[in-house]
């Protein structure tokens, strides 16, 4: 048995945005967004959903294809840069929503898009004193940037849910290395002071301190695995999709691999196929690199089963960390493209209404008992007394169907902003 990741579930907000249309809009070249970024598509939030729902609804999805496993939850820990109070952990608001067993440690962890990677290795640590249980992983974000900066079109929210425990082969998802290769520095490149609601963030600097954490962290795991393999996939974290591919680059000139064409077909062969469902969600932050994750299971199902996989995982700040796994038989079906088929596309008036309309959700006096839900497991209604204030939409009838669900012609919730 070897420390696992056992399933993963994915949640991502019900709007999206194609960027060939916010590019119009911004007065920007659809190609720069479209092949220079690589996003085609950007999600975004409505009223009724937070970090938290997010979250809720990644988990609830994973515990009920696993409901023999949720009385054995030890550990839930919520990764997220977006967190909803500076006191109160998401995870164990998530522990409520989701009736976990109380005999549970909770808590929250926090260094930007790397947080969700630190509770994962964490849960794998833990997963080896406590054999016979499991632990909740969820990364949960949404990113946000000022309207109208280079930054803006590289947003996006969702979260991805992980089940991890020791497991054979046959059992798991994924079996993880105990080896990392590690890198920390104290940089300035990506923050969000306590008191704004957008980040802060010198763009090509944030690039050049990714590239620097993945040759460090990379040659760091170098020094510490004698038989160095040639994993069969490369997932990368992906803030914009075409970081992957020049972090994919600076991997291979550091293996001496230098020549354009070579990379290219690389590229295409081990990195391509896990980028799919990032270029039409966008930056989720700390689930970005799960998100690739999920969306390699999703294109190659079963065929993964046996293959081996490398990692890199980078939070602004800075920390990295390099690790590999190797896939076991059961390969998750995250459901993603049937998902984004749900969706309900904005136009760039509605998107910076429903934007508006969640920042108000967050102060208090915001909550509207009525509010209509997104089709989600959990509604956000907002603030009442300086508490949040959580709708559980979880009937018998919502557990039967995913097509009741999906059943939305319309979004009451964009109705109720625009
Ligand atoms: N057709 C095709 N490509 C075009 C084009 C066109 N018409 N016009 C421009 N491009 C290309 C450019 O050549 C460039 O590609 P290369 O980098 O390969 O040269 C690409 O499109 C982007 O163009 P710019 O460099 O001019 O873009 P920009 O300066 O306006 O902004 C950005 C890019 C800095 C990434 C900005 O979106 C940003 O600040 N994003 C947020 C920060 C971020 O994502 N940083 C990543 C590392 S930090 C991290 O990973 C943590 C995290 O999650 C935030």
């Amino acid at each position: 048995m070897k420390g696992s990741i056992l399933d993963l579930a994915v949640a991502m907000p019900r709007h999206y945005i194609k960027m060939e249309h916010f590019a119009a809009e911004r007065d920007i070249e659809p190609n720069k967004l479209l092949v220079g970024l690589g996003i085609e598509e950007m999600a975004i939030c409505a009223p009724g959903e937070d970090t938290v729902t997010l979250a809720a609804s990644a988990a609830w999805e994973l515990l009920e294809k696993h409901p023999d496993k949720r009385k054995e939850i030890g550990l839930c820990i919520a990764g997220t840069e977006t967190g909803v109070d500076s006191a109160k952990s998401l995870a164990v608001y998530l522990h409520g929503l989701l009736k976990l067993p109380s005999a549970c440690r909770v808590f929250e962890t926090k260094h930007a898009c790397y947080a969700g990677t630190a509770a994962l290795q964490m849960a794998l640590g833990w997963a080896h004193q406590h054999p016979k249980r499991y632990a909740l992983i969820i990364a949960s974000d949404i990113a946000r940037y000022e309207r109208h900066s280079p930054g803006e079109p590289t947003q996006g929210g969702g979260a991805v849910a992980m089940l991890v425990g020791m497991a054979d082969a046959a059992d798991a998802l994924l079996q993880l290395s105990p080896i990392s290769g590690l890198h920390a520095s104290d940089v300035n490149d990506f923050w969000r002071p306590s008191y704004q609601s957008t980040a802060m963030v010198r763009g090509k600097y944030s690039m050049s301190c990714y590239l620097e954490g993945l040759e460090a962290a990379y040659l760091d795991y170098r020094r510490q695995v004698d038989n160095l393999s040639v994993p069969d996939h490369l997932l990368f974290h992906v803030p914009f999709p075409n970081m992957a591919q020049k972090a994919h680059r600076r991997l291979m000139e550091i293996q001496g691999m230098t020549q354009r064409d070579v990379q290219t077909s690389d590229f295409a062969l081990r990195v391509s196929p896990s980028l799919w469902a990032n270029r039409r969600v966008g930056n989720i932050y700390t689930g970005s690199l799960y998100l690739a994750l999920a969306g390699l299971c999703e294109r190659k199902g079963q065929e993964l089963a046996g293959q081996e996989v490398a990692l890199f995982s980078y939070g602004s700040g800075s920390c990295s960390e390099y690790f590999t796994g190797t896939f076991g038989q059961r390969i998750a079906q995250p459901r993603l493209e049937e998902m984004m088929s749900q969706r309900i596309e904005v136009d760039i008036h509605q998107y910076e209404r429903l934007m508006d309309a969640c920042i108000r959700m967050e102060k208090n006096g915001s909550y509207q008992l009525d509010l209509p839900g997104t089709g989600a497991p959990y509604t956000y209604t907002g603030i009442h007394q300086h508490e949040r204030i959580y709708r559980n939409n979880v009937s018998r009838a919502y557990r039967r169907s995913h097509a009741a669900r999906a059943n939305f012609q319309s979004s009451p919730a964009i109705n109720a902003v625009v």
